[in-house]
Order: C-alpha cells, then structure tokens, then sequence
C-alpha cells in the first residue's frame, strides 16, 4: 500500500455550520502522522482555475477558533458541475478532463471531498475518471444524504429554525396572528419536522405528505375553539401548491431555487380561516450560523475518520454516523440511498403524538 504523504481537500455545494470543524480535524489528524494537506479554494471551481486555486493548510492555520466559525475557509460552490460546465451562451462544456488534470497538477496522493449528494456525485465520477482517490464527508443541512443519520450543518440549520419559532410564538400571541416559518430543505423536509416539534409548532407542512388548506384550517379552527389566539406554522421550501406546482425563484446568475411556499399557504389559511396571518421566510440563516456543539463534534469526528480511511488505504468511501458510531460506507451507495422523511417514522408519530398537525 502507498503511504499518502499529501492529501487534498475541498467543500463543495451550499456551505454549511461545521465544515470549518471537518477542516481542522483533517489537517489535525494528517499532521499526526506526518503528512501534508493542501486545501483546495471554492470547491471543483477550484481545479478547473489555473493556476489551481490551493494552499497549504497546517496546525498554525487551523486553530480551535474554526470551530466557532461558520462558512467554509476553502470557500465553496454549488454551481459550474464540471460535467455540465454553464457557458456564456447558455450551452454547457464537459470539462471533467480539466478538473482532473487540476488534481493531478497538485500532486496529490488521495483527495477528501465535504460534500452533499450533488457534489458527491461529481467527485465519485471525477475519481472514477481520473483514478483518484477519494473519501467523502457528508455535509448538508437538508440531512437528506443516505446510510448516515447524522450529516453537517443540519443541526445547526435546525437550530436557527427553532429560535426563529421560540421569536414568532411571542409575538404571534400578542398580535392573535397565525405565524408561517418557510426553511429550507431542497425536496426533503427533515428541518421543518425537527424545528417544528422542538419549537412547539402546531402545523408542519413537509413535501413527503400531501397536505390539503382545508385540513390545516381545522387544525386552526379547532385552536381557536379551544382558546388559544394564535398558530404557528412551519412548511419546508421544496412543499408545492395543492395543485402539486412546485414553488421557486429566479436568482441572479441564470438558476432557480425554492421559494415562496411560505407566503402561498400563508395567503390560503388567511382565505379560509379569516385569521391574520404573516409570513417569515428564514433563508439563508439557516446555513451561516456558529456551529453548534453536536455540529463540531460530527465534523471533528468525520474529519479524523476519513483520514483514518486514507492511512488504511480504504477509499470510495464516504464516514457516516450510525448507531452511535463514526463508520464508513461506499460513497455510491449514500448517493443512491437518498433519505426523505418517513411518513411512518418516529418524528412523524412523535409530532402526530403532540397533537402536530401534518394538513392530512
Ligand atoms: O442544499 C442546501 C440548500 O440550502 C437547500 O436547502 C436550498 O434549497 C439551497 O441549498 C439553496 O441554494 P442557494 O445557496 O443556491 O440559494
């Protein structure tokens, strides 16, 4: 087996609280046993610039204070799929070769990828193209990826959606409002689920349950009956209309992303129910935030394993955490085993239990 004695790294897709954690621990880790590692700027945009965009990572530079730190020191993109390259005239340009030929210019004997399903993807193809080798972290506050239960920066998204409910309850109550929290969770509604049973939500809307205004202006209705002036709502981005229309926006750049549910569902509860409602759409929060501590402590973990795996020599594999325990899996199979909500799993039959209504 070849001894590694310098490894690269890189973050790539939508950032998230914790990759500076997963960064630290792998520079920590490696220079336990002597190696070097180069990070690599802006995720697979990174490769494709020449010169390559990279620089040494070491000890002095990767301090505790990263743990504290949200984004990504490496930087980060979730556009420009080296597969499917974004021209000025609207086509796209295969330059996986150039990518890889970035990698090989950096002299790298094995390359540790933070990513979620999209980028984990790219990088598994790149590999498999260019014979390097790869592990991955799983990193992505949607918790959608599979065979790990736990990926970064969820935690911390569910944290910031959770304060975002414990600030609307308040005034919510005060003004008698039905209060609507749209977050974000592209096609996956962990973040609604748990910051809706940990922030006291009376309805949560997720896109794995078909919902219908008519049920959650009951669910409405019969609080009003019992006395209570005010509802919280809290519906994940990627939730369509009744009519099944998924709701996005146009970004600047030429892309679309979710947005704006919130502010349907908010204008048909107020139709059917008369209630006053208002309507917070918590974005990008939910990914910039300090870490929190569960966050740190997965990064950390996930980072010293993956170097482990690099030392044993045991690659195409992405750590995950199960069971209590940091373990590893084939990278193609967390990608293909995408991780929806369970319509019968124990948060659904825990918020089912609380009296959540889910609008079935
Ligand atoms: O996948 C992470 C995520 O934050 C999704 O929850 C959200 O839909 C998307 O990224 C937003 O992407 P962007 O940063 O491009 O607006």
């Amino acid at each position: 087996m070849m001894n590694p004695r310098r490894i690269g790294i890189l973050t790539s897709g939508g950032d998230c609280a914790g990759l500076n954690a997963a960064i630290r621990a792998v520079v920590s880790r490696a220079g336990q046993l002597g190696w070097q590692v180069v990070g690599i700027a802006n995720g697979t945009a990174g490769l494709l610039a020449r010169p390559v965009e990279s620089r040494i990572l070491d000890r002095s530079s990767t301090d505790s204070s990263m743990l504290r730190q949200g984004g990504t020191v490496l930087g980060t993109t979730n556009k420009g799929d080296p597969f499917a390259f974004p021209m000025p005239d609207g086509g796209v340009l295969d330059r996986s070769d150039e990518a890889i030929e970035g990698f090989r210019e950096l002299g790298l004997d094995a390359l540790i990828g933070v990513g979620g399903d999209g980028s984990l993807r790219i990088l598994a193809e790149l590999a498999r193209l260019g014979g390097i080798k790869l592990v991955a972290i799983p990193k992505t506050i949607d918790n959608d990826l599979g065979l790990t239960e736990v990926s970064i920066g969820h935690e911390t998204a569910v944290a910031t959606a959770t304060m975002a409910l414990d600030h609307l309850q308040p005034t919510a109550a005060s003004h008698s409002r039905v209060m609507v929290l749209e977050v974000m969770g592209r096609d996956a509604g962990h973040i609604a689920l748990a910051a809706g049973i940990a922030g006291g939500a009376d309805v949560i809307l997720v896109p794995e349950i078909p919902y219908r205004i008519e049920r959650v202006a009951e669910k409405i209705e019969s609080l009003r009956t019992a006395g209570r002036n005010f509802a919280l709502v809290i519906v994940a981005e990627s939730v369509a209309t009744e009519a099944g229309e998924a709701v996005t926006m146009s970004r600047s750049g030429g892309t679309s992303t979710f947005g704006g549910i919130g502010h349907y569902i908010g204008a048909r509860i107020g139709e059917a129910t008369g209630a006053e409602t208002r309507v917070t759409v918590l974005g990008h929060v939910q990914r910039g935030g300090t870490p929190e501590p569960r966050d740190r402590v997965m990064a950390s973990a996930f980072g010293v394993h993956a170097v482990d795996l690099i030392a044993a020599g045991r690659y195409d594999r992405m750590v995950a955490w199960r069971n209590r325990e940091v373990v590893d899996v084939p990278i193609a199979d967390a990608i293909a085993g995408y991780q929806a909500v369970d319509p019968q799993g124990p948060l659904v039959r825990t918020a089912r239990g609380l009296g959540i209504a889910f609008g079935d």
